[in-house]
């Protein structure tokens, strides 16, 4: 193994006399989730110099298309694609350091030029003992006797099992946990490995997995022989965007998973383990959130949400079948269905109060085409009360029964509309619905996959 460069301590300190350019945007979810992001993200990130993951790990999955061919992305930014920008991977995010090199070269041989991914040397190591550990948490959790106590908070989360939790956990408990900068230093990476294993044998840690998986030596033995593969890219980013700060160059900031899966506002317990809003992007990349100019929501222009918990609007029927069909809503890390359903317009406008959005990105409108009537979520009826809070413990937003308003529905296909004028009558009040109540702008509408299916509105992101 080869030792750290340390190269950029002897670059010179951001100058703090100059002012930082508050041109950044933030990229972020309004949902449960893969609303699209991806796509707004590929679309816009040619204009910036940077585009930084800053939260979450290879639980997200964010899908790009262009030139006829699809993208899975995990880690990587979806900034990737632009050549002129850096492809950041903050501090915040928890890294599967294979997974990672798996999407590296997948993206290599697809012909992308990865060179451009820069990862924080203090990101934290997703352990294959993390993913054990977060699948034994969920078997234990889906066993009879786990479930069924007290209705909303029993049973299963449904993680994606990418070890996000037992890894966040490890990194708040700190004395075992392992970050990317590690890797270069073999005394350490030995000894921090050493004390995991030693600590999750001793069993406080419930993983059904064979012991070689808590073999310090082999996990040692296993990750020097990737560490070279990840040197090229590790850098002090703190450091590295500061300066980008520092010299007017505007930053992108793209949000994993969603605001409804925020560990702290979300619909806890059925929620990641990150902060996964806007407000999590000062600490997860080490900026200052004055730094934002614009903050663009993406929402769905329904509801979807993979794994348990509760979500008032869901649809169990034909019509939900039909949304899920339309959409190809399948999972692209796990390839579950998804869960479909009217689209839930307390819950997209909390997401958009707590992220401070500027503007709204409605997408896969086109997959509404074909219903006769359209459904918004507007208020919740809980124990008889009327509400338009969004109450976000899983225990009262279980008790939640949707009150919708209404709306025309478009049967023309829309796919082929490049403005506001080439959408139905029926399409544009549905949009017109959504900006009214939520209160906020729509400043992109998405009426197909492929990065030319897009509609900008009102200047440039
Ligand atoms: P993108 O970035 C949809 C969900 C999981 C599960 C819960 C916890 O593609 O929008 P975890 O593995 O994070 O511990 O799982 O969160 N979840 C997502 N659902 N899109 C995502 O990311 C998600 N990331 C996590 O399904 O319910
Ligand atoms: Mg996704």
């Amino acid at each position: 193994m080869t030792h750290h460069p340390r190269a950029h301590l002897s670059d010179p300190a951001p100058d703090l006399t100059r002012p930082i350019t508050t041109d950044c945007l933030a990229v972020v979810g309004l949902q449960w989730g893969d609303e699209g992001k991806g796509k707004v993200i590929d679309r816009v990130s040619p204009r910036y110099d940077a585009v930084v993951r800053y939260n979450g790990g290879a639980n997200a999955g964010h899908s790009v298309v262009f030139d006829g061919k699809r993208h899975a992305l995990h880690l990587v930014p979806s900034g990737i694609f632009s050549e002129r920008t850096r492809a950041v991977i903050g501090p915040g995010v928890c890294v599967d350091p294979f997974s990672l090199i798996d999407e590296l070269e997948r993206l290599a041989a697809a012909g992308v030029n990865v060179s451009n991914l820069v990862l924080s040397d203090r990101a934290h190591l997703v352990m294959p003992y993390h993913k054990q550990e977060d699948a034994s948490r969920e078997a234990r959790l889906d066993e009879p006797d786990q479930q069924g106590k007290s209705g909303a908070s029993q049973g299963a989360i449904g993680t994606t099992r990418r070890g996000i939790g037992p890894a966040y956990a490890e990194k708040a408990m700190r004395a075992a946990a392992v970050r990317t900068g590690d890797l270069l230093r073999p005394e350490v990476l030995r000894e921090r490995l050493r004390i995991a294993c030693d600590f999750k044998k001793r069993g406080n840690t419930l993983i059904d997995a064979p012991p070689e998986s808590l073999d310090a030596d082999r996990l040692f033995d296993q990750l020097s022989a990737i560490a070279p593969k990840l040197q090229p890219h590790l850098d002090d980013t703190t450091y590295l965007l500061h300066t980008m700060l520092r010299d007017g160059k505007p930053l992108l900031f793209e949000g994993a998973n969603a605001t409804l899966l925020d560990v702290d506002h979300g619909t806890f317990p059925f929620v990641t383990s990150s902060s996964t809003t806007a407000l999590g992007i000062s600490s997860g990349a080490g900026v200052p959130g004055r730094c934002l100019g614009q903050t663009l929501g993406i929402v769905k222009a329904y509801s979807t949400r993979v794994g348990a918990g509760p979500m008032p609007t869901e649809l169990k029927d034909d019509t939900g079948e039909r949304i899920r069909k339309n959409g190809n809503e399948f999972g692209t890390t796990t390839g579950r269905p998804r869960r479909c359903g009217w689209l839930d317009l307390v819950a997209v406008r909390y997401a958009s109060m707590l992220n401070g959005t500027t503007g709204l990105a409605i997408m896969l409108l086109d997959v509404l085409a074909g219903l006769d009537e359209l459904k918004v979520c507007v208020a919740y009826e809980i124990d008889t009360l009327r509400t338009d809070r969004f109450p976000p413990d899983a225990y009262d937003l279980v008790r939640a029964k949707p009150i919708y308003e209404t709306l025309p529905g478009f049967a023309e296909d829309i796919t082929a509309a490049r403005s506001l004028d080439d959408l139905p009558a029926a399409a544009r009040t549905y949009l017109d619905f959504i900006e009214g109540y939520v209160g906020v702008p729509i400043r992109f509408v998405s009426i197909g996959p492929d990065r030319e299916q897009s509609i900008e509105v009102g200047g440039a992101m």
